[in-house]
């Protein structure tokens, strides 16, 4: 009896632990603010950390995960229905052990697959998922219906901006849409291309006050990123600049926002599974 009741709660650990995988969004108001960037190289640094990561490049406009790591990726998920592949054989491998699925323009179909192809997808995709502790989707800049649908799916949402006012405001409308959408995912914001500490948390203060101010909701910062003239250097050299420059200051940034989110996330379980409430926004039942 007393293994029985031992088992048991070791099966409800492990499928705790199996169902928790949480899923990020990075998203922008503006374009070019350097979410691939963030996206891909607080990945690696989360799987420095330990954590299994699996960063899917959404980007419909154009995704350019591959590119900034340097390498040709001819599959896509358009592939599992055309070869009968499946989501693990879709999956690359890049440094650090980070999986990461290609997107670019393949990705704008799943909107418009029929409700069984949308289903066997988000079947495969739970199954792939449960071996990953943290999904981050790199997301283009802006919004739009179905966008904002899947993002009512994630667990959280990074947005990113930078001191420029153009970003800010952007940064600002996007929070909104969010939050008029019924959003309830919890919404954190790294400023990158900080030119110096104070003015990174000046904007980040700025944006909370005003999103507390005008919409009632608390934001998060996750922090900031130093404005790094060796980021436009990796991305030339096709490679992410936390490998390419470890020791350069957006390179420590990365860094420290990683360890401050393992640390912090050791006491937040997520307490819904992403793929579930993806299908039942998307399926009809
Ligand atoms: N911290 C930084 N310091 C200096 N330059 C940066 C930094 N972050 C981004 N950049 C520059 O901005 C460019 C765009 O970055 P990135 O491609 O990551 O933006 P994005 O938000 O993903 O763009 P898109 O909206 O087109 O998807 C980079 O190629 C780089 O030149
Ligand atoms: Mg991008």
């Amino acid at each position: 009896m007393n293994d029985q009741a031992a088992r048991l709660r070791e099966q409800l650990r492990n499928s705790s632990h199996r169902i928790s995988s949480k899923a990020i969004a990075v998203v922008s108001g503006k374009g070019g603010v350097g979410k691939s960037n963030f996206s891909l190289n607080f990945a690696i640094s989360l799987c420095k950390r330990g954590k299994k990561v699996l960063l899917i490049d959404l980007d419909i406009g154009m995704g350019n995960i591959d590119v900034l790591l340097g390498s040709v990726t001819n599959l896509s998920i358009i592939d599992i229905f055309s070869k009968k592949m499946t989501i693990r054989d879709i999956m690359n491998i890049g440094p650090e052990n980070l999986h990461y699925i290609s997107g670019g323009s393949a990705f704008s179909s799943i909107f418009s697959l029929d409700e069984g192809k949308l289903g066997l997808l988000l079947s495969q995709l739970e199954e792939a998922t449960v071996d990953f502790d943290i999904i981050l989707f790199d997301m283009g800049a802006g919004v739009s219906d179905q966008t904002l649908k899947l993002l009512r799916a994630m667990h959280e949402i990074i947005v990113i901006t930078t001191p420029e006012p153009t970003a800010i405001t952007d940064g600002y409308a996007m929070i909104k849409h969010l939050i008029v959408d019924g959003n309830e995912s919890d919404i954190s914001i790294i400023v990158n291309r900080s030119s110096s500490r104070a003015e990174g948390t000046s904007v980040a203060s700025r944006l909370k006050q005003a999103i507390k101010h005008f919409m009632n909701v608390d934001i998060h910062f996750l922090g900031l990123i130093a404005d790094d003239a060796v980021v436009r250097k990796a991305v030339i050299a096709q490679s992410p600049f936390i490998l390419f420059s470890s020791t350069s200051q957006a390179s420590k940034n990365i860094d420290d926002i990683a360890r401050k989110y393992v640390n912090e996330q050791q006491v937040k379980e997520v307490s819904f599974s992403f793929i579930h409430r993806v299908k039942s926004l998307f399926l009809k039942r």
